[in-house]
């Protein structure tokens, strides 16, 4: 398709479902600048034989190129499956490198920014120095780490999880290490429910710790201190309450990480709100939540970019963002400007190193970002671990 014909294509779709999520973004002038762009991007990537790959969070002319789009760990279960020789990951680093521990040497992966910008909240609020401290007070405790983590802290992992499945993987761990302490991190807020739906299941609550304590900053007094990611958190403690009170009719998906989850759970627990009208879900459940549901409207507690994907693939719904400010500027710092750089010079690759550099602070150089071999075998245990759970 000519560059012209595919703007009127992305101006039509733009402006039937993103046009109330990005509004003045997509004027015809854009879409004509994104459709050329996309032109040539598609004819590297062929030349280059790589595979485009975008998390749902992204704009929606990354949803138009990509070959697959998804979840944070079943786009790196995919590009494996496919045996793709490359991949340009278009999402946050952690993603990318997550997607480089699952496949090794099998597939190179290319990301188009540094870890600083395409950084994620959960990983910058990970304080190595704590955990390991926690190791050390707790020997044999057992280590459940969010995906939303670097390649050092699911190194020291004894299991990775996810949006779908941490309290699966809690309920496991459990089972394996009876009476062992369980620490869950980093995110708070999804720490929270996840620990609250392991109970359920069984789990003694005194068993589950949550990575959010006192710590002191220099002089100063003790501060709270935990990781939760700022897109989700700042959607509000009642957003769901409020949600669900103004929308009767509808049902809510919620991502985990919203800080109104655990109050939304506990109100599901109490019956105070039925079970059916709120689900607790990863982007990709939400997609086949959304399919599935009865319900015509459906209220989405994420952050927006996953609603264009919505409203397209299921365009006989309606889908209500909880709140239009839910953007993450980590996912968003991705750009067509960003992709066609990354390919025309083959950077940023994401190498598997000798251990040549410090595990906590690996090397980046202009064409690469290292992971040390030793780490990443590490980590892929943990990965491993989670995905024999079914
Ligand atoms: P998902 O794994 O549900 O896509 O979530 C990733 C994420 O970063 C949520 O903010
Ligand atoms: Fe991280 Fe939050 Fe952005 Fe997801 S939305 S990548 S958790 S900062």
């Amino acid at each position: 398709m000519i560059a012209r014909e595919l703007a009127e294509k992305w101006h039509d779709l733009f402006s039937r479902y993103a046009e109330d999520l990005y509004p003045g973004r997509y004027t015809w002038t854009k879409c004509l600048e994104l459709a050329e762009m996309a032109t040539e991007i598609k004819r590297l990537a062929k030349e280059k034989q790589s595979m485009i790959v975008a998390h749902n969070y992204l704009y929606p002319e990354f949803h138009e190129i990509a070959d697959l789009i998804g979840d944070s760990l079943g786009l790196s279960l995919r590009v494996q499956e496919v045996g793709a020789k490359r991949v340009d990951f278009q999402s946050v680093f952690f993603m990318g490198a997550t997607a480089k521990i699952i496949t090794g040497g099998a597939t190179r992966v290319f990301v188009s920014d540094y870890p600083e910008v395409l950084g994620c909240s959960l990983v910058f609020g990970t304080d190595y120095e704590w955990i390991e401290n926690w190791k050390r007070q707790n020997p044999d405790g057992v280590l459940v780490t969010y995906i939303n983590s670097d390649a050092y802290t699911k190194s020291i992992s004894d299991f990775i999880s996810t949006s779908r499945n941490t309290d699966k993987i809690i309920v496991y761990a459990a089972k394996m290490f009876p009476g062992r302490k369980i620490l869950v991190l980093p995110d708070k807020f999804l720490g929270y429910v996840m620990k609250a739906k392991a109970v359920e299941q069984g789990v003694d609550p005194n068993l589950i710790d949550i990575y959010s304590y006192e710590k002191s900053f220099g002089p100063s007094p003790l501060q709270s201190w935990h990781a939760a990611c700022y897109v989700h958190e700042e959607i509000g403690m009642d957003a769901a309450d409020v949600a669900l009170i103004e929308n009767p009719e509808d049902e809510l998906m919620i991502h985990p990480e919203c800080g109104c989850a655990s109050s939304c759970l506990l109100k599901l627990q109490q019956g105070v709100i039925p079970r059916a009208r709120a689900y607790f879900l990863s982007t990709e459940q939400m997609v086949e939540r959304a399919r599935l549901s009865p319900a015509k409207k459906m209220i989405v507690a994420t952050e927006k970019g996953m609603i264009y994907r919505l409203r397209k693939e299921i365009p006989e719904k309606e889908f209500i963002p909880v709140s239009m400010k839910a953007e993450c500027r980590y996912m968003k710092a991705n750009t067509f400007e960003k992709l066609l750089t990354s390919l025309r010079s083959d950077r940023l690759e994401i190498v598997l190193c000798d251990d040549c550099c410090d595990p906590k602070n690996p090397r980046q150089d202009f064409y690469s970002i290292h992971i040390q071999k030793s780490i990443a075998q590490k980590a892929k245990v943990g990965i491993d671990r989670m995905l024999a759970i079914k």
